[in-house]
């Protein structure tokens, strides 16, 4: 016997004593070994193990919205990095497909292939560092408010998504919009490294100088490329006297036209603190019969220099006007993006989003569209919850960033529209509901002369074309896959608008 045989056999026994004499493997019916008995002990004391035996997998695998939904046989719960790094080899290991999950807002319809998964939660990962060089690193399960909120004890402020109860990387890996794009540019913008955990488990560092293709791809197809453990931001000083005013207005369906034509007749000229966004939607205490249009206005200043951009809303008849003034940490909830709002509850809803980049406002469309809304949600009662949005965020810095510098394709738009449709989950409704998104898309795509349909990846419903999402220039989607082939051979990374290998 050769000296390495019999260490194997030695190795072999030392082996079987210890399975022996510790818990015995306990396997699944497919042989597979379970994963508390297996990933258990290789995790740290803080990470927790959810699964049909221990623990609540509905409550640990709620989704903001739950039409097309990944399913899941286990949660793990991570604590640290090395947490995710040995849950993506035991998933590897045993073929188990794994989807990284934060505050759960996803929403495209290529989730709802994975199944029987293992969600990889990153939620405690929260850790916000600010550096005195204007950066801070946050940890991948950092949400919106956290960001916000940790940065202002400091005085600073960064680019992160409107809505507080959405992560924070979530956004960022497919651009990320927020308020303050207009001066930064995206979310995805402050960008300066990434620590990322491979599909093979490997951690490594993505930045300009680190794997560049690979950071090139995080900032704008980034949910393909891996799970990042936590990302270094540019940070900025909240300005001196920093106010923002804002004025909502809430108007019948018969003001958009006029509504839209002012916003398309000033959109080349309003300065980078002017933004605005409508919402089609019916509030029944105000009226159960009509949808309305509500209508806000943020301006990052004082009323009077607001009022030069604001005053002429004010002569479509509006229902309502409320007005005042706001520090940055307030203007989630002023525009209904709080915490505590509708929108940040998971309620068992399905929201099907059907979203669109627009250059400019067509006001017959804005009336085709309200019109069209308006007949489907009193036809279809269940239907009444939904909602039609037109998100006007300043672009001035977003379209300042050099188109190829990162896998972020539409950077020149004036106007994110999205229809949310929006109902308890009813399988007869599901036709007309995904009929009503798609023809309230289309019906401001043909309005827009537009020769192609350009998406939010972010907002995406899973139907559009690689190209609509990730861009028509030839060379777009060809390196994504090239990149792809040499961080993911495998296609681990493949539940999230997909882009393949
Ligand atoms: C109510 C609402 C408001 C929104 N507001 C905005 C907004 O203001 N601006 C904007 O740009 N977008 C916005 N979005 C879209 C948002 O960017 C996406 O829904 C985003 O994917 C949500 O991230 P999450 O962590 O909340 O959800 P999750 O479902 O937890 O994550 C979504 C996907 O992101 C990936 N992911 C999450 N964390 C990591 C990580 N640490 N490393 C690697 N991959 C990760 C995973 O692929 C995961 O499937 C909004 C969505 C909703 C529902
Ligand atoms: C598990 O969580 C769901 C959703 O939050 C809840 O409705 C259910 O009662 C919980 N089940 C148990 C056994 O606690
Ligand atoms: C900023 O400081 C942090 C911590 O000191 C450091 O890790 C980082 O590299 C610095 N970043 C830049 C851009 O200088
Ligand atoms: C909205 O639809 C209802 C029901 O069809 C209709 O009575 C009402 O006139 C419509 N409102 C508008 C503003 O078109
Ligand atoms: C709100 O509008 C009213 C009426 O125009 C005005 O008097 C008031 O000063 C405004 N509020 C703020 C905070 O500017
Ligand atoms: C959009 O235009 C196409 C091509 O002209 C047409 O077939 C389709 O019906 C239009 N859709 C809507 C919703 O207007
Ligand atoms: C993991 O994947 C990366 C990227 O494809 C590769 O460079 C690295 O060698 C792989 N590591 C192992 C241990 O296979």
């Amino acid at each position: 016997m050769t000296i390495s045989h019999s260490l194997v056999s030695l190795s072999l026994v030392i082996a079987s004593y210890f399975s022996q004499s510790s818990a015995t493997v306990i396997r699944r019916d497919d042989g597979v070994p379970s994963i508390r008995s297996e990933l258990g002990p290789v995790l740290s004391p803080e990470a927790i193990i959810v699964d049909s035996e221990r623990g609540n997998l509905t409550e640990a695998t709620k989704r903001w919205q739950v039409f097309a939904s990944p399913s899941f046989d286990y949660v793990v719960q991570v604590a640290n990095e090395n947490d995710i790094v040995e849950t993506v080899k035991y998933a590897n290991r045993y073929s188990i497909p794994f989807l990284v999950v934060n505050a759960g807002h996803g929403e495209i319809k290529s989730l709802g292939g994975l199944k029987k998964g293992l969600q990889i939660t990153v939620r405690s990962l929260k850790k916000i560092t600010v550096h005195d060089n204007n950066t801070a690193t946050i940890g991948g399960g950092a949400s919106n408010l956290d960001i916000t909120t940790e940065l202002w004890k400091a005085n600073k402020q960064t680019v992160s998504g409107t809505c507080e109860c959405v992560g924070f990387l979530g956004p960022l890996l497919g651009g990320g919009h927020g308020f303050l794009q207009g001066y930064h540019g995206l979310a995805a913008d402050q960008l300066i490294s990434a620590r990322v955990v491979l599909a093979n488990g490997t951690i490594v560092t993505a930045s300009d100088t680190s794997n560049p293709k690979l950071f090139w791809a995080l900032r704008g197809a980034g949910h393909n490329f891996g799970i990042v453990t936590e990302a270094t931001v540019k940070i900025y000083d909240v300005p001196k006297d920093d106010i923002w005013y804002y004025e909502n207005f809430i108007y019948q369906g018969d003001s958009i036209e006029a509504v839209f034509g002012q916003l398309n007749k000033i959109k080349r000229d309003t300065p980078v603190q002017f933004e605005h966004y409508a919402v089609f939607g019916r509030l029944p205490q105000i009226d159960p019969v009509n949808a309305l249009v509500f209508f806000s206005i943020l301006y990052n200043g004082p009323a009077s220099a607001a009022d030069k951009w604001v005053a002429p809303f004010r002569q479509f008849s509006p229902i309502d006007i409320q007005n005042g003034t706001a520090t940055y940490p307030q203007l989630s909830g002023i525009t209904g993006n709080g915490i505590n709002d509708a929108i940040c509850q998971h309620e068992n809803l399905n929201r099907i989003r059907y979203p669109i980049y627009l250059d400019r406002f067509d006001p017959g469309a804005g009336k085709a569209t309200f019109d069209y809304f308006n007949k489907t949600i009193s036809d279809h009662p269940g239907l009444a919850g939904s909602l039609m949005l037109f998100e006007g965020l300043s672009t001035q810095a977003v379209k300042s960033v050099r188109l190829d510098s990162t896998a972020i394709p539409h950077r020149d738009y004036f106007v994110l529209s999205s229809p949310v449709v929006t109902y308890a989950p009813d399988a007869s409704l599901d036709a007309i509901a995904e009929d009503f998104g798609r023809n309230l898309r289309m019906t401001l795509h043909n309005a827009s002369k537009a020769e192609k349909m350009h998406t939010y990846v972010n907002y995406a419903v899973g139907e559009e074309s690689l190209e609509n999402i990730y861009g028509y220039n030839s060379w777009r989607v060809h390196d994504l896959k090239k990149h792809k082939r040499a961080y993911d051979p495998q296609d681990r990374f493949r539940w999230y608008a997909p882009i393949g290998v």
